[in-house]
């Protein structure tokens, strides 16, 4: 099929969301481990592997468009003060992801692109869970 231009622009803005989630959640990772917080590292290591899921699954709708996947550059790794400042800062990272993947829903919809409308509402249903694990935890403990 031939691929929308604007289409393309909201999986690869997509994909690049997901690959800065991965190294937002590893760089937490990373830093939990290095404080004494092993629970919180592996549990925040185990998020970004269901990133990396996601930023697959994209890649997967790119190339059935034709297209080679590129997420460009990515923003910094927000680590706050330290783990007690995560769940703040994943709560927006997921909270940006869910809108992101409602807009690009909306418009698979009205240029009737059921197989990308489809991954963009289970996404934006999976990131809608994330976000509400990330209000469930606001305490960290060692
Ligand atoms: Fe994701
Ligand atoms: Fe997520």
């Amino acid at each position: 099929m031939t691929a929308d231009a604007r289409t393309l622009g909201w999986l690869t803005r997509a994909l690049q969301h997901e690959f800065a989630a991965v190294q937002q959640y590893l760089a937490q990772a990373t830093l939990a481990r290095m404080s004494g917080y092993p629970d919180w590292a592996e549990r925040l290591q185990a998020e970004a592997m269901e990133e990396l899921a996601h930023a697959q699954r994209l890649m997967q709708r790119l190339i059935e468009l034709g297209v080679a996947p590129c997420a460009g550059a990515l923003p910094p790794a927000r680590l706050g003060r330290g783990v007690a400042d995560f769940p703040a800062l994943n709560r927006q990272l997921e909270q940006a992801a869910v809108v992101l993947y409602q807009d690009a829903a909306d418009h698979a919809r009205r240029v009737r692109d059921p197989a990308t409308e489809v991954l963009m509402r289970e996404l934006a249903q999976e990131e809608a869970q994330h976000f509400g694990a990330w209000q469930q935890d606001a305490t960290p403990t060692h």
